[in-house]
């Protein structure tokens, strides 16, 4: 029998409940297979900071680097503590996670259960996955200010896209279209204003295309591609995106697939040079921590992706159908983080 060993980092506020909730159908889904799931939890995040003054500590990031996956909750200070400086945890934590471990292909998919909690009248069969770049564009923190605090204050955030890193996640969101039934890609972007980015990225589209004979692809600007996130969603099969318009995009495809509560997301480094982490989308919702109100279903999703990665996809599966029963069940009854937990706990 085989042993996962696994890095856990319930993080804040809501991260805590969720993680408990993926980690007992982990647990139950694993064991079934006869496998051994050898956690070693991190106390990282907000609080942390606040306790420690730490963010990552390098003997830290060292260590997570000897575990097969990393499974993360949220992160992030109660609205108006002023005592952490705004974003420093994102940068610091969840960034350089992402970043130090190269996840370059951010993996977030989305389907509606049924028709349940979109707020579309007609939402039709919504499937598909966003492949958002996770180690350039906007977030590598290229950026600076001039002349700062005056009205001649010059601020800069230079968006870095190479061909390396948008050649890999390119091939990598081919490679998951190729695998689909429907076989479709659609680069979103924003060529006609970003133009030299934009161009990289549609070059390198057309470019890997070649590789793949049965996807077909098409091309969207990121102003258009919302407006059908939200008048036909269904189009969409496979998006791949920059880093930025993928946070956005997907947070809205949450949004018309039943909320954030339900997505997930891994952070995965394809080369397997450093493990992989998966989390749910949403944020650490500070208003609701500690009340057992927070859904854990995005967080048990992405043990699901975890285990997909890893291999285990059988295991992955069982996840997936016990969700999607759970979730096709639910009739607005309200259900604490645990029993939503226990019940597909029970249905693995
Ligand atoms: C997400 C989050 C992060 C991001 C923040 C917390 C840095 O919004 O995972 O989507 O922008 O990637
Ligand atoms: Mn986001």
């Amino acid at each position: 029998a085989s042993t996962i060993n696994l890095a856990v980092i319930p993080g804040d506020g809501i991260g805590p409940e969720v993680i408990a909730e993926a980690l007992k159908v982990l647990e139950k889904v694993v064991a079934a297979e006869g496998v051994t799931l050898d956690q070693t939890h991190y106390e990282l995040g907000a609080q942390h900071w606040l306790e420690t003054g730490e963010t990552l500590p390098d003997a830290v990031l060292e260590d997570l680097k000897t575990r097969d996956a990393i499974l993360f909750g949220a992160i992030g200070a109660a609205p108006g503590d002023t005592r952490i400086p705004s974003g420093l945890i994102e940068r610091e934590l969840l960034l350089k996670l992402r970043f130090s471990l190269d996840h370059y292909v951010n993996l977030r998919p989305s389907r509606l259960y049924g028709t349940v909690g979109s707020p579309l009248a007609e939402p039709g069969n919504i499937d598909f996955i966003v492949v958002r770049e996770g180690t350039e564009g906007p977030y590598v923190g290229n950026g600076g200010t001039l002349r700062g605090g005056t009205p001649h204050e010059v601020a800069t955030e230079v968006s870095l896209n190479t061909a390396h890193g948008v050649e890999r996640v390119v091939r990598d969101a081919f490679r998951r279209a190729n695998e689909r039934p429907r076989k479709k890609l659609t680069l979103v972007h924003k060529h006609n204003v970003l133009v030299f980015a934009g161009h990289l990225w549609k070059r390198t589209v057309e470019a890997v295309a070649k590789e793949f004979p049965e996807v077909t692809h098409d091309y969207l600007h990121i102003d258009a591609a919302t407006i059908f996130m939200v008048t036909d969603p269904a189009r969409f099969d496979v998006i791949v995106t920059d880093n930025l318009f993928g946070d956005i995009i997907t947070d809205l495809a949450a949004a018309v697939t039943g909320g954030i509560g339900l997505a997930a997301s891994g952070n995965i480094n394809m080369d397997r040079t450093a493990p992989s982490m998966f989390e749910p989308v949403h944020g650490s919702a500070p208003d609701i921590a500690g009340q057992q109100k927070a859904d854990p279903t995005a967080a048990i999703l992405s043990a699901a992706l975890l285990l997909d990665h890893l291999g285990y996809s059988d295991a992955a599966r069982r996840i997936e159908s016990a969700v999607v029963a759970d979730v096709e069940s639910r009739n607005g009854e309200v259900r604490s983080t645990g029993a939503i937990g226990d019940a597909i706990a029970a249905a693995v």
